[in-house]
């Protein structure tokens, strides 16, 4: 008996690093699988069919379902057709785990266009085309049959994103845009009885071996910490029944730490009993910053380098 026997998962950026435990965890657990990777370099280059092609055969070989898929889901026709991959031909959809991503860093005042606009693609549109997608077919399955569907989107946002990295502002603004989508897909699916939920991952994966060093490598005597398979426990235990009730959460996942991780919120506030001024709003400058340091909020990325992990 698997978690997700019978069910039908898509795994997008499949073939490498977090999603390829993602896959595996899934079919281990009985869901047949579309394994979906571009093969694209670091920098999103380029095409490989192998890596998810090895991993359908990794889940194959240990007696589970799954069947690869190379499109390119930052376009809206990836998105499309992985969704009718999964309806056509593996019989529905219960799970999206939206994974695929790349990296391009700079400082802002070095950026070139194509390297904004590739990563802000890959992740953003990159999460949205195939949950567009999957939306539509829920929807219409909860209203042909009156009932709620049960399935789950899994998000891929980054600490980067949540707290600010400087020299990721193309990837930052894509995975705080993917925080957002997150509640809001989680708001307008509700009915349909979708749950839709992100992990915020630290893994040991060709995204971060050159970031981190050494810092990632497994140490002698202790448990892995920066396996990838870390993370995709958190995000298969999103997309289960187990995880009934729980949506619009985003879940860091660091090691032994796992973190619910909630963001924009008013902390103070001042009154006006007529239309705000410049010198009016200056006045309560002291109120307003009562609590909080008026400075850039530090980045509370406790993570790598930090020492917990
Ligand atoms: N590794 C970490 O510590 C970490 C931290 C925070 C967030 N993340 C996020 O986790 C996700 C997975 O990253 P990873 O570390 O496993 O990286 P990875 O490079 O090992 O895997 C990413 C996979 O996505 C695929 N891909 C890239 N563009 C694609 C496209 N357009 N269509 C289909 N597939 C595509 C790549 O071919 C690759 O196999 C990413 O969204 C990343 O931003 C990772």
């Amino acid at each position: 008996m698997g978690l997700f026997d019978g069910k039908v998962a898509i795994v997008t950026g499949a073939g490498r690093g977090i999603g390829r435990s993602e896959a595996l965890l899934l079919g281990a657990e009985g869901a047949a699988v579309v394994v979906n990777d571009l093969g694209a370099a670091r920098t999103g280059d380029g095409s490989d069919q192998r890596p998810a092609q090895e991993v359908v055969d990794e889940i194959v070989a240990a007696g589970g379902k799954a069947v690869a898929n190379y499109d390119d889901i930052s376009t809206w026709s990836g998105g499309e057709n992985i969704v009718k991959r999964a309806v056509g031909e593996l019989g529905g959809l219960d799970v999206l785990i939206n994974n695929a991503g790349i990296l391009r860093d700079k400082m802002s005042f070095n950026m070139d266009e194509d390297e904004w606009d590739s990563v802000i693609q890959v992740h953003l549109k990159g999460h949205f085309a195939p949950s567009r997608f999957a939306a539509q077919y829920w929807r219409a399955k909860s209203k042909e049959t009156g009932e709620p569907t049960g399935a789950a989107i899994v998000n891929t946002t980054s600490e980067s994103g949540l707290y600010g990295n400087a020299g990721q502002v193309n990837y930052a603004a894509a995975k705080a845009g993917i925080g957002a989508m997150t509640i809001v897909l989680a708001r307008e699916l509700e009915r349909a009885g979708v749950r839709v939920n992100a992990i915020a991952p630290v893994a040991r994966t060709r995204l971060t071996e050159d970031l981190a060093g050494d810092a990632m490598k497994p140490q002698e005597g202790s448990w892995d910490k920066f396996a990838p398979e870390n993370p995709a426990a958190a995000a298969c235990w999103l997309a289960s029944d187990l995880a009934q009730g729980i949506s619009g959460q985003v879940v860091k996942v660091q090691g032994g730490v796992l973190q619910i991780v909630q963001g924009w919120r008013p902390i103070a506030e001042a009154h006006a009993n007529d239309v705000w001024t410049i010198e009016s709003i200056a006045a309560q400058r002291d109120t307003l910053f009562a609590t909080a340091d008026p400075g850039i909020p530090p980045f509370i990325l406790q993570t790598l380098f930090a020492g917990e992990g």
